[in-house]
């Protein structure tokens, strides 16, 4: 049965009653921010833990308090990454010092730029479907068939004249095969189609590059509606391995090693 109203109806109240009087156009966004913020006040789904304390308190990074991250005066994506998970995402690729990062879905860029910014030393490697594609295999939920439409890849990278600073595939991700990259990336971030067929995908060939030692963030863990899905399956392989979302934010991260222990292929008992 489809539960999603009983969920949209919980999330009913004055306010929303308000803003859909005042500006309907809002009300969507408004009512994924209350169940969002009701999720995490009431403690239910992913655990919350911040990244750059784990990299720190297991020593994977070290702290320098005269470390700072870099941002481009101008933040205009349009991709949906929310200015404090920019931060969050500038501060891991700065302190984790990879060799590889690894994204899907640049759209035009942005998170790419933080990427490249943040960690000049890494190989960036970005994938988004061919720049001509208007529609994409599968199930596509109505968001994401607007944003492959409106997209122009890597606009913003051009911008910030970072052209040159990293590598473009042009794939659709049902398609990608990632053998070349088996076992090489040390940082990785989903941010694709968000329907289910593509996230599983999207994960599951993520894992397969990702080293153990490697961070895998996803983008829009929490959401309401058509983003649910991605929250369920999630949350159901959290149960063999340790996932968590970082607090405030619709980032949910895991190491490479419990992503592999999530999915079944790690064995071994022992934590990340
Ligand atoms: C939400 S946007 C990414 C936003 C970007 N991370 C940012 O915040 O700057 C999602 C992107 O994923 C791309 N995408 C969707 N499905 C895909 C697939 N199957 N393979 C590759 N890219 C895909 C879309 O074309 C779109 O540009």
């Amino acid at each position: 049965m489809d539960t999603r109203w009983i969920r949209g109806l919980a999330a009913v109240n004055g306010l929303s009653l308000a803003v859909a009087l005042r500006r309907p156009a809002n009300l969507r966004r408004f009512l994924a921010t209350i169940w969002h913020s009701y999720r995490e006040s009431a403690e239910i789904g992913l655990p919350g833990r911040f990244p750059l304390s784990f990299l720190f308190e297991s020593g994977r990074a070290s702290f320098d308090p005269g470390d700072r991250i870099v941002f481009p005066p101008i933040l205009e994506g349009g991709g949906g990454t929310a200015t404090h998970e920019l931060m969050h995402l500038a501060a891991i690729a700065h302190v984790l010092k990879p060799d590889c990062i690894f994204e899907i879905g640049t759209f035009t860029g942005l998170t790419t730029a933080l990427f490249i910014l943040n960690s000049p030393q890494a190989r960036v490697i970005t994938m988004d479907l061919p720049p001509d594609a208007k529609t994409a295999s599968g199930d596509y939920i109505s968001t994401d068939i607007d944003l492959i439409r409106s997209r122009e890849v890597a606009h913003y990278l051009g911008v910030l004249g970072l052209t040159g600073r990293y590598e473009q595939l042009f794939c659709d991700s049902f398609q990608f095969d990632p053998a070349p990259f088996e076992n090489s990336v040390d940082l990785a971030f989903i941010d694709g189609g968000h329907h289910y067929e593509c996230v599983v995908n999207d994960t599951e060939k993520t894992a397969r590059m990702i080293r153990d030692t490697g961070l895998v963030l996803w983008h829009d863990y929490g959401g309401v509606g058509d983003f649910l899905p991605l929250a369920e399956y999630l949350e159901a392989i959290a149960r063999r391995g340790k996932i968590y979302k970082i607090p405030g934010t619709t980032l949910a991260w895991a190491t490479g090693k419990e992503l592999k222990r999530a999915l079944g292929r790690v064995n071994s008992a022992a934590g990340a």
